[in-house]
């Protein structure tokens, strides 16, 4: 993988300054003013390894659960198809978004229907690791000191299987728990600053965008054998510090 990266890498690097016209992600970072010139090819080649990495598997993802909770949720899977006709009707979608993109602001629901996946399927876990002794007050009051170089894991799965936090439905699935405004601060499956999710509105546009094409395309949407899809995600972990 390095090779074929890096062979991009030099490729891109001696055509980027005559370039004109659509740029990718290794153009972006070649031509950086101030990272482009002294980035190594082989800090390149770790940075898109990483981009690759944190951007395909998390999507995609998202994207199988969405239409696994919709295949067991048919009102909702009417909602956002009844939303999805009223913003667009059914003809020439692609070009109605080319030329507007802004009519994707429009999908409230489908937006919530992605939130409450992620709620219930986040992707990807975060881990950070004590660099001193980290105090923590508990809501019940209680103390604890945590061991410099203790990791950290921040469970946004179970956060969002707690009854304290989305109410005694936590474990349904309603996308309408995102349409009041105020989410919950545990609500973070792009974590939160200072080191959160660099794609997380990329993320959000290519989700949208799969299920809006999709719900458009599939006349007719049916989901595969039930019995075959497995509960027990608990998503991996992306970072390490
Ligand atoms: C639904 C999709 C996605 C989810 C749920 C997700 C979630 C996350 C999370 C939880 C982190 C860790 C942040 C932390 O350490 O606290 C992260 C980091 C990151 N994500 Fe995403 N992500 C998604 C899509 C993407 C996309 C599409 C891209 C770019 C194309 C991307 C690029 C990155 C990068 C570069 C990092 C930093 C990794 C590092 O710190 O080494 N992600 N993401």
């Amino acid at each position: 993988m390095d090779e074929a990266i890096g062979k991009q890498v030099d490729l891109h690097r001696n055509a980027s300054l005559e370039k004109s016209g659509p740029r990718d992600i290794l153009d972006l970072a070649l031509n950086d003013p101030e990272y482009g010139k002294q980035a190594t090819t082989s800090e390149i080649i770790d940075q898109m390894k990483t981009f690759w990495f944190a951007g395909n598997d998390t999507t995609s993802s998202v994207l199988c659960w969405v239409f696994v909770y919709l295949h067991r949720n048919p009102p909702a899977l009417a909602t956002l198809r009844k939303e999805i006709a009223d913003v667009f009707g059914t003809k020439d979608v692609a070009n109605q978004i080319i030329e507007n993109p802004k009519l994707l602001n429009q999908l409230d629901y489908t937006l919530a229907v992605i939130r409450e996946t992620l709620r219930l399927e986040p992707p990807a876990q975060m881990i950070r690791t004590t660099h001193e002794p980290y105090h923590v007050t508990t809501r019940s009051g209680n103390s604890y000191v945590i061991d410099k170089g203790t990791a950290i894991l921040i469970n946004s799965y179970q956060m969002a299987r707690t009854e304290n936090i989305w109410g005694k439905d936590a474990l349904e699935f309603k996308p309408e728990r995102f349409l009041a405004g105020n989410i919950p601060i545990a609500f973070m499956p792009f974590s939160k600053r200072p080191r959160d999710c660099i794609g997380t509105n990329l993320a959000y546009l290519e989700v949208q965008l799969r299920v809006v094409s999709r719900l458009i395309l599939d006349a007719d949407y049916s989901c595969f054998d039930d019995s075959k899809v497995s509960f027990h995600t608990g998503g991996g972990s992306l970072s390490g510090n």
